[in-house]
């Protein structure tokens, strides 16, 4: 059996791909550290890698051949099988981590080149991804940098922040590649996450929405984003085909779909709900918008009285439209009402609501971490504590992933 058809130990595998920094001699530490853990790790290398280090020292550590040539495939073979080694190896790969990954390799993976072992093989394997960045706090900081790694994140990459240090070029900031111990605990815990939602649906909502007052003004709300892209993100990395419908955000997300009124949200919601299974609503789209928008400017000197009216109410609309796909919606106020959310949840038949303040040191709004109660249809409320919003999406999903079981 070929060594990239499947793991020959039964273990899980994790295809460590290495790629040509300076901290590539830290990658056979984390390849260790991954056996001590009980995985199968079978090492691929960039040609900037090899550079550094040679495949001898991970062929002699892993026990497995290392894949650094696209071409080199096996010939001895009558089927030529080993020429598609980047294909079978990822069909048996439970994880790929990238580390250290160079600005360079991020690049590539980020626009889905393919020009050698690792980048073709990462557009062929299915896994989850995880990487971990090594390089100069300059090369680190630059824009282009940080908008490649967005774009991994986006498509639900679990990126491993690089550590604040000392590196090799005598730079001291943020560049050098995290903690082996925090490589190896991240790749556990990616693994350890459930793939529950595979060949299931889940449309999200995510952001403010904006409402013109005259086409300069407009109002909006605090509402960043984040918890639903978050979502959206997570809903990949448990194998679930995400539909995100996002308002006016900064944030990145593969094929979202954008929208700026209360009113585009709606039609957008509307236009892809069916079939779907599940709708998680976490956007905070305005309930009021100006009643007459003027066509023009208005001028300072002839002063702003706005009135508003009734935006359309999108949850409720939804609650009435489910067709037994799960709806869960979310409650922000100044306070945790529980009695507010109780009643959100009847009136617009929800089966799930996440309950979060508005304001306060805990506020969700602009914020990374929330702190919230999820309270499900026959009453049961679970306090959970201030978390990332990405581990608060993962809790939302296991009892989203819990109520589809039960359908
Ligand atoms: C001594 C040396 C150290 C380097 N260290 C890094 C590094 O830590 N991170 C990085 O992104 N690039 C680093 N580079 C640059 C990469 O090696 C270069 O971008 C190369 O094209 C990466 O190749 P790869 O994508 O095939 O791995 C270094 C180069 C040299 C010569």
């Amino acid at each position: 059996m070929s060594d990239a058809t499947s793991s020959t130990t039964g273990k899980r595998r994790v295809a460590l791909g290495v790629s040509g920094g300076i901290a590539c001699y830290k990658a056979a530490e984390i390849l260790r550290r991954l056996q001590d853990r009980g995985f199968d790790v079978v090492v691929l290398m960039t040609p900037g890698a090899r550079r550094f280090v040679t495949p001898l020292t991970f062929g002699a550590l892993s026990g497995h051949k290392v894949y650094t040539d696209i071409f080199e495939g096996d010939n001895e073979g009558a089927d030529f099988r080993g020429a598609f080694d980047h294909v079978f190896l990822a069909e048996s790969t439970d994880l790929f981590l990238i580390a250290p990954a160079t600005a360079d390799c991020i690049a590539r993976l980020a626009r889905g080149i393919a020009d050698d072992f690792l980048t073709t093989f990462h557009l062929a394997v299915r896994s989850p991804v995880v990487v971990a960045p090594a390089m100069n706090t300059r090369m680190w900081e630059h824009p282009a940098v940080q908008a490649n790694v967005r774009t991994l994140v986006s498509r639900g990459a679990r990126v491993i922040e690089p550590e604040a240090g000392e590196m090799a070029c005598g730079t001291v900031g943020p560049g050098r590649l995290a903690d082996v111990a925090a490589i190896v605990e991240t790749v556990v815990s990616v693994l350890d996450r459930p793939r529950d939602l595979e060949g299931r649906t889940i449309l999200v909502t995510a952001g403010p929405t904006f409402e013109d007052i005259d086409p300069v003004r407009y109002v909006g709300n605090r509402s960043s984003g984040r918890m639903g892209y978050a979502v959206a993100r997570a809903v990949r990395q448990r194998g679930g085909e995400a539909v995100l419908v996002s308002g006016p955000t900064a944030l990145e997300f593969d094929g979202a779909i954008r929208v700026r009124t209360t009113e585009e949200m709606r039609e957008a919601v509307m236009d892809r709900v069916v079939g779907v299974d599940a709708v998680v609503k976490a956007a905070a789209p305005l309930d009021f918008r100006p009643r007459n928008p003027a066509s023009g400017k208005i001028k300072k000197s002839a002063g702003l009285e706005v009135r508003f009216e009734p935006t359309p109410d999108i949850l409720g609309e939804l609650g009435r439209r489910k067709n037994g796909a799960v709806l869960v919606g979310f409650a922000a106020d100044t306070e945790r009402h529980r009695e507010f959310a109780l009643e959100k949840l009847r009136a617009k038949n929800l089966d799930l609501i996440v309950v979060n303040a508005a304001s306060g040191p805990d506020s969700a709004f602009d914020s990374d971490t929330n702190r919230a109660s999820l309270i499900d249809a026959t009453g049961r409320s679970e306090d959970l504590p201030t978390m990332s919003k990405e581990d608060l999406a993962h809790r939302i999903l296991d009892r989203v992933a819990e109520l589809l079981r039960h359908d």
